[in-house]
């Protein structure tokens, strides 16, 4: 898989990608992260990427002729199943949708700056917008890094245990259940007996139901969502 990042602010992003899973994911040869410099495109001689608003709002607006030169550029070397703008008004990154963007193919991802992209990119570039939550982060930057690294540890191979990313939380619609490792006590604070049983049908069943109340507990919404 191949994710291009669009971005006014490349040195955002990177620390995310440089360690760790993501970074291992790379190393593999699974998955290829490009981050480019919009203003790389722009025709203007100081190489501006904004403009101010139609209609005088404060705020400057992301200019559409370098967000297009930089995508056609990028669409001339091979196919992308989407092109997303990360945008607090776009659709609610949850899992059920990391799962569809990480095997539907090559993607690009255009990160806002300033009030955001002139309404013609939106309208006429993207194929779908991202938001990662109900709050306004300064730039689009984070966002893509968030659904990234998301995608990222679900491709084949870049988590060690095949099992690990299947077990996550709302993996199944419900929250993961407790962990635990050695030390069996620290403090006087002990394992559940059950988890030291080997017993492997008793345990399943009691992560089960920890998985259950857990979620019944801290997110009853989930129980009323498609997941
Ligand atoms: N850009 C600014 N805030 C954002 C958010 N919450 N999600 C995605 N992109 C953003």
């Amino acid at each position: 898989m191949r994710i291009d990042i669009l971005t006014v602010v490349p040195r955002l992003l990177e620390g995310p990608f440089a360690d760790s899973i993501v970074q291992r994911g790379q190393d593999k040869g699974l998955v290829e992260i490009h981050v480019h410099n919009i203003r790389n495109w722009s025709k203007d001689t100081h190489q501006k990427v904004d403009d101010v608003p139609f209609g005088g709002n404060a705020g400057m607006v992301m200019t559409i002729q370098p967000i297009q030169d930089a995508i056609d550029s990028l669409r001339a070397e091979r196919d992308y199943a989407e092109i997303i703008y990360l945008t607090p008004d776009g659709e609610r990154l949850n899992q059920s949708l990391v799962n569809t963007l990480s095997i539907g193919g090559d993607l690009i991802l255009l990160c806002g700056h300033y009030k955001g992209v002139d309404q013609r990119v939106r309208d006429h570039l993207i194929t779908r917008e991202v938001s990662i939550g109900d709050y306004v982060l300064s730039g689009g930057e984070l966002a893509a890094a968030v659904l990234t690294d998301a995608i990222v540890r679900l491709l084949p191979g870049v988590i060690g245990d095949e099992q690990s990313a299947l077990t996550d939380s709302f993996q199944d619609g419900l929250l993961a259940p407790p962990v635990y490792t050695r030390p069996a006590e620290y403090n006087g604070w002990t394992v559940p007996d059950i988890l030291r049983s080997g017993d492997h049908a008793a345990i399943q069943k009691w992560q089960e139901k920890q998985a259950f109340e857990r979620t019944q507990q801290r997110r009853p919404d989930l129980f009323g969502e498609d997941s």
